[in-house]
């Protein structure tokens, strides 16, 4: 029997009521399901590059459990951790320290290091890309065949920011070549006593020149860091590490707060003005208490009044030095987070400052609001270079390692860091043609010693290290073929029939510390027995000074007929023959005041000290306007 019609209607619309009761009990099941367990990663906030950073932080640091905080935290070196390692503890970052290489040291064996680092740390289970930090200093100096540019003291001679800004962006490119999103440059030291190892890490003595040089800052990060070619770039050592008596490296500089606000911080206010994504702190202590433990520095004065919102880093081991007793402690850990260090840079010690560092928050003296806090800096970060949602090696850029182009970018910079400081009878610029022409000197012929400290190993080495030009070479490309060019390094064979004898000395490679020149400041006895020969021969004598900093060479000036600072060009030494045979001219202003004598140090600009060469001298060739 059919149902009457309003029948139908109402058993139409209870079967409907009916279906649509089932429909809502089966969808409040689902909905209480799922508030429950947490949404599917694909489908998470974090998960969605749609969404605001601030938001996709948000989402994720409320699905992090403890261990997963602490891993974002820890930042290990290469050697000392494995892939599974950072599955296993979560670990956050991985560094190469200096000259801390694959092998092969390729760029692709590179690439693929970071590849392996990164799939481990994407197998957790909520996926957190690791960060890979590097040193390239002065290029991606790390890397064999990488362009290698003067180093800061050279560049700081430039007096051109726009030149740097395009350094900075080159080497991004080269580092963003072996898959590295992190720099741990620029270093803004203020060197104000040129004993101390790391002088030529400063782009000079007086704040405003490391302040304009932040240039390199925007060239590395680019106008946004989620740009393939852009770095995290790294304001490094906050604060005063230029500044310690005596010039020792990780020594304590002794100044009023006024003056330490005067001297030093004016290049990180100016970092952070251009949007820095990092600072590492320095070892130094200020009045007697290590940075690194500082809380007023780290945290009143850097986040809170300058307003930095990056991350804080911490440098290498630097923790451990805070309670003054060797080997990381529980006083250290706690000590260095509640000071406002964000990601620990340990590399052996990374399951002992996780360990030491969960004990202190779960006894509350670390707290989860700074915890969180680190945390949240360093992931906006992460967020920020895309590296979720490009978090392997980007290949592309493994072709500008070493390029023509960089290698011609790096020569303009040695050219324009060039500083004449003497020219007697307008020896130079040298005739490239129909010219005898002697050259000699232990820094002549050898890439490692003209490139410096940072440079495929940690300390530098000597010889052809890297692929690139010596000085030497440089000299012999410019000449005509009507000239001669003869080497010899200590000057054998030089007679009175050259026209003019090019001596290129001045210093080995160092780095940090093992720079620190307490004693004499002048060249080596090597290097002066070579001049006398030259000079000996009757053949007028032209110094390059391959340094890291200024020499006590006063009582040698007189009996030579020029003098050029060439400091640390790197590769491209042919950069320095050109300012010799005037294809560019001399257009380096002195970075650094220079000594009259070993006694004078500390000398720097209005001390009231006469040195030989005031800051910012720098002489040109006749007729150059
Ligand atoms: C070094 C340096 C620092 C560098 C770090 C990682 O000790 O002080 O400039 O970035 O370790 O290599």
């Amino acid at each position: 029997m059919r149902t009457p019609r309003r029948f139908r209607f109402r058993r139409t619309t209870r079967m409907l009521l009916g279906g649509l009761t089932a429909a809502a009990l089966v969808a409040g099941l689902i909905v209480t399901l799922s508030a429950s367990a947490p949404t599917p990663q694909a489908a998470a906030t974090y998960r969605d590059p749609h969404q605001p950073v601030e938001a996709r932080v948000a989402d994720l640091l409320g699905r992090m459990s403890l261990d997963d905080k602490l891993g974002q935290l820890t930042q290990a070196e290469r050697a000392s951790v494995n892939p599974a390692d950072l599955t296993s503890y979560r670990i956050g970052s991985v560094l190469s320290g200096g000259g801390s290489a694959p092998t092969p040291n390729t760029p692709t064996a590179w690439a693929d290091m970071y590849d392996r680092f990164q799939g481990a740390a994407l197998a957790t289970p909520l996926g957190i890309p690791m960060i890979y930090g590097v040193d390239a200093v002065h290029g991606h100096n790390n890397v064999v065949g990488a362009t290698i540019f003067p180093h800061n003291i050279g560049l700081g001679a430039t007096g051109n920011p726009e030149l740097v800004e395009r350094i900075g962006r080159a080497t991004a490119a080269e580092v963003r070549g072996t898959g590295i999103p992190w720099n741990f440059a620029p270093c803004l030291c203020v060197a104000r006593n040129d004993r101390w190892g790391r002088t030529y890490e400063s782009f000079g003595e007086h704040p405003d020149l490391p302040s304009a040089m932040t240039s390199v800052i925007s060239g590395m990060q680019g106008p946004s860091l989620a740009d393939p070619g852009a770095v995290l770039a790294t304001a490094k050592h906050y604060v005063g590490d230029g500044g310690t008596v005596g010039g020792v490296d990780q020594g304590d500089t002794r100044l009023s707060e006024a003056e330490l606000r005067r001297i030093h911080l004016p290049p990180f206010r100016a970092a952070i003005e251009r949007g820095v994504g990092s600072i590492m702190i320095s070892f130094n202590s200020w009045n007697g208490t290590k940075l690194h433990g500082h809380r007023h520095l780290v945290t009143d004065v850097l986040k809170t009044e300058l307003g930095f919102t990056g991350f804080v880093v911490s440098d290498w081991n630097g923790i451990d030095q805070i309670d003054g007793v060797p080997g990381l402690s529980a006083a250290d850990v706690r000590q260095a987070v509640n000071a406002g260090v964000d990601m620990a840079m340990v590399p052996t010690e990374w399951r002992r400052f996780i360990d030491l560092l969960r004990v202190e928050v779960r006894a509350g003296r670390v707290t989860t609001a700074r915890i969180d806090d680190a945390v949240r800096r360093i992931l906006t970060k992460k967020f920020e270079l895309g590296l979720f949602e490009r978090p392997y090696a980007d290949r592309s850029y493994a072709a500008t390692i070493g390029s023509a182009g960089h290698r011609a970018l790096a020569r303009q910079a040695v050219a324009e860091s060039q500083v004449l400081l003497k020219n007697a009878d307008g020896i130079l610029p040298l005739d490239p043609a129909n010219n005898l022409i002697f050259v000699a000197g232990t820094n002549a012929d050898d890439i490692g010693h003209q490139s410096g400290g940072w440079t495929i190993s940690w300390q530098g080495g000597s010889g052809a290290i890297t692929p690139g030009t010596s000085v030497l070479a440089g000299i012999r490309a410019a000449v005509d073929p009507s000239s001669t060019v003869t080497y010899d390094p200590a000057g054998h064979g030089v007679d009175s029939s050259y026209r003019v004898a090019v001596a290129v000395v001045g210093e080995g490679p160092y780095a940090e510390g093992a720079g620190d020149r307490p004693g004499a400041m002048g060249l080596s006895g090597t290097d002066l027995a070579t001049i006398d020969r030259l000079r000996a021969a009757g053949v007028p004598v032209v110094v390059v000074l391959v340094s890291g900093r200024p020499l006590d060479i006063a009582g040698q000036l007189p009996d030579w007929q020029a003098l050029l600072a060439a400091w640390l060009p790197g590769t491209e030494g042919d950069g320095v023959a050109d300012v010799l045979f005037g294809a560019h001219q001399p257009t380096g202003r002195l970075p650094v005041t220079w000594l009259a004598s070993a006694s004078q140090l500390p000398i720097n600009d209005g001390d009231g000290q006469t040195p030989l060469f005031p800051y910012g001298f720098g002489l040109s060739y006749p007729g150059q306007p």
